[in-house]
């Protein structure tokens, strides 16, 4: 399973980079604003260095316009930034047309905001490269996300179909366990739930043991 960095913050982009885990960067208009990202030249520019610094990653931008022809105008620009720009389209009628002609003319889509498997496999017969669940809100209306993962999974593999499972909405460490359990392809998370897979109280414990039995040969 590969591991997105759900974050606008290049600060935490480059922590999760140097930390060797990071495979790509999911991020959305909510993220880009909470940097205080301003105007369509800063907009583009702030993809590009997130581009730079994740070398070998996919980067999700997603596009604010809902009908066919202003997704497709934007998505064309924003695809057009990097060779890794994957574009983020939301999972509406207009967004479902605009991603099968993007799929089409060989620009890579992440179908956003999919909370059903009959929407899944929309986006899976549209062509979309990723499809994104938002298990934490899924969570917060007390339903379990992690299910819902796991019906797309069996759905996508009976089927056949390539589009991959981005677990998004990911909330904790917990989360990114039961998606791997589940058959997710990706988990895009915020910084703290990965290296919250670091904790184990024995892990502190058997080190500080180890260490301090070190002091008896050294
Ligand atoms: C990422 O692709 C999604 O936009 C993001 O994970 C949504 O997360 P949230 O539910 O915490 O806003």
């Amino acid at each position: 399973m590969k591991f997105f960095l759900d974050t606008a913050n290049l600060a935490q982009i480059k922590e999760a980079n140097d930390f060797g885990v990071l495979d790509g960067v999911t991020t959305n208009p909510s993220l880009m604003a909470k940097e205080g990202i301003k105007g369509q030249e800063a907009v583009f520019s702030h993809y590009k260095t997130i581009c730079e610094i994740v070398k070998n990653g996919d980067i999700s931008a997603e596009v604010v316009s809902t009908d066919f022809d202003g997704i497709v105008a934007e998505g064309k620009k924003l695809a057009a930034i990097h060779p890794n720009i994957v574009v983020k389209v939301p999972m509406i009628k207009d967004g479902v047309k605009a991603m099968k002609w993007f799929s089409d003319n060989g620009i890579r889509t992440n179908c956003t905001l999919v909370f059903s498997a009959g929407q899944a496999i929309l986006a899976a017969k549209a062509g979309a490269k990723y499809v994104s669940p938002f298990i934490g809100r899924i969570d917060d209306s007390g339903w379990d996300g992690t299910q819902l993962i796991e019906q797309i999974s069996r759905i996508y593999t009976i089927q056949g179909f390539e589009t991959e499972i981005l677990a998004a909405s990911i909330r904790n460490p917990l989360h990114i366990i039961k998606c791997a359990e589940m058959g997710a392809d990706v988990c895009t998370c915020p910084l703290d739930s990965i290296l919250g897979l670091l904790k184990h109280p024995l892990t502190d414990i058997g080190l500080a043991k180890f260490l301090e039995d070190a002091k008896k040969f050294s």
